[in-house]
């Protein structure tokens, strides 16, 4: 029996969708622990795409039990489409198989109004990039003390007082401040009362039911969303999300008690990519070959909204940080068939800002965005990779890449993926197995 999370170590995208879904073959339960419907995770599973926003990915098998924990923010009727969707795919979400905290707050219409107004009003350069989904707003109210959680769906009465005290407030700001569209009360009432009596089955006790499968054995993997170097705290604030991403996380989002983690598993993209606005120190510029190679080889097109992530190369800097952020028991190493052809590779392995050097992301932004990395370079390998399922048949160079990994991080892989099908994967070693 063991208890695994899973976090992403860079700017989100890293893989995390895939490889939750390997690993959830050995969990009984999965749970998504932070974030809302900002997180986009793509896997594909013989050859059909899907893509999950807020249920875990693990709901792709039948028998296993998926949970939205407290510190996810949830959009009702992106979670209500979500379900219908798979519904429709022949996976029925029944209650038995998803259970959503009563302690989650709740994306309001507001939410998101408010992301997109405030947004509207910053000046380039002190654009975010957010998704637009509500995420910043929702978790402002949410440490506010004046969130409307998904227990309160449960207590109408709750929930339009409320409701009242949240449409004041906020429609000041959105027309006063914003000149933005008011948001209704009477038409938000009754959206929610609809999702309210369609969701009420599904809500419960997250931390309860954990506790229950750990103390009979069971397996449980955490799901986390975005990345490292996006966490409210450790990232690159302000050009980050407003959750924490890291492994610690796990425990807070979901209700369970720190000592009942066993492993900590970080995906790291072979190279880097970020979407949205803020600094990325190994970023190739668009326009640049090996840029636009690695944009177009891997696919990288947001999951949520289709923008171009910006690519760059592997940056040991960053996964260090994870490394010590989350306190990393293994690697799962992603994409590495995305850097075939290329025939030199660069890693990041400290920055220079200014002339001082770092071996960690500078806390301060100015410096982030002046700090240029220093690199080491090391011959690629030409071969397409994909087809191979056992480690020792890549090509040499390609192995000296994740060992030169593991060498400068300290922790050893567990997963190299080859390629976005489930089978296109190898691995070294089974974190559910001690
Ligand atoms: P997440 O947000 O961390 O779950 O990652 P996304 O799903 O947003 O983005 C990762 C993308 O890379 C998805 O389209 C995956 O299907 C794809 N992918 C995952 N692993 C691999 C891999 O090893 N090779 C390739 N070529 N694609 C991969
Ligand atoms: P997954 O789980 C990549 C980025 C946005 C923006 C910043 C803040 O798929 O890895 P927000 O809407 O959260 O307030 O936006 O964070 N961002 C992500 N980037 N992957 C994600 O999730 C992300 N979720 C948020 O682009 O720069
Ligand atoms: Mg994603």
């Amino acid at each position: 029996m063991a208890s695994v999370v899973v976090v992403g170590t860079q700017w989100g995208d890293e893989g995390k969708g895939k490889v939750v879904d390997l690993l959830t073959k050995y969990a009984d339960c999965i749970v998504r622990f932070q974030g809302g419907n900002n997180a986009g995770h793509t896997l594909v599973v013989n050859g059909k795409k899907y893509v999950f926003h807020i249920i875990p990915s693990g709901i792709l098998y039948e028998d296993k039990s998926c949970m939205i924990g407290n510190g996810v923010i949830i959009d009702p009727g992106v979670l209500l489409e979500e379900i219908a969707e798979l519904n429709g795919k022949g996976l029925p979400v029944t209650p038995g198989r998803l259970l959503i905290s009563e302690n989650a707050h709740l994306i309001m219409p507001y939410h998101q109004m408010l992301d997109h107004a405030r947004e509207a009003a910053l000046s380039k350069g002190k654009k975010i990039g957010t998704t637009g989904r509500g995420i910043g707003p929702c978790y402002m109210d949410k440490v506010g003390r004046v969130g409307i959680k998904a227990g309160d769906l449960l207590d109408p009465v709750q929930f339009s007082e409320k409701l009242q005290a949240n449409i004041e407030e906020k429609n000041f700001y959105l027309t006063k401040q914003y000149g933005a569209e008011a948001a209704s009360f009477d038409a938000i009432k009754e959206q929610f009362e609809a999702f309210a009596e369609q969701l009420a089955p599904f809500i419960g006790n997250v931390s309860m039911e954990l506790d229950k499968a750990r103390r009979e054995g069971r397996n449980i993997l955490f799901e986390g969303a975005q990345g490292t170097q996006l966490d409210i705290d450790h990232g690159t604030y302000p050009f980050v999300t407003s959750s924490n991403t890291i492994a610690g996380n796990a425990c807070i989002g979901s209700g369970f008690g720190p000592a009942h983690i066993d492993e900590v598993i970080g995906i790291l993209k072979a190279y880097t990519t970020r979407v949205g606005e803020g600094p990325f120190p190994s970023e190739l510029p668009e326009g640049d070959s090996v840029g636009d190679e690695l944009q177009k080889k891997g696919g990288e097109f947001g999951a949520t909204t289709g923008r171009r992530r910006r690519c760059g190369w592997l940056d040991m800097v960053v996964a260090n940080d994870a490394v010590r952020l989350n306190g990393l028991t293994g690697l799962a190493i992603t994409k590495l068939d995305v850097l075939s052809g290329q025939p030199r590779l660069k890693i990041g392995r400290k920055y220079t800002v200014e002339g001082e050097a770092f071996d960690c992301m500078p806390a301060n932004i100015r410096k982030t965005a002046l700090a240029r990395p220093v690199y080491e370079e090391v011959d690629g390998w030409d071969e397409e990779i994909s087809e191979v399922r056992d480690f020792n048949d890549l090509p040499q160079n390609a192995r000296d890449y994740v060992k030169r990994i593991e060498d400068i991080s300290g922790v050893a892989p567990v997963i190299v993926s080859v390629g976005p099908d489930r089978e296109e994967t190898l691995l070294l070693r089974n974190p559910f197995e001690k």
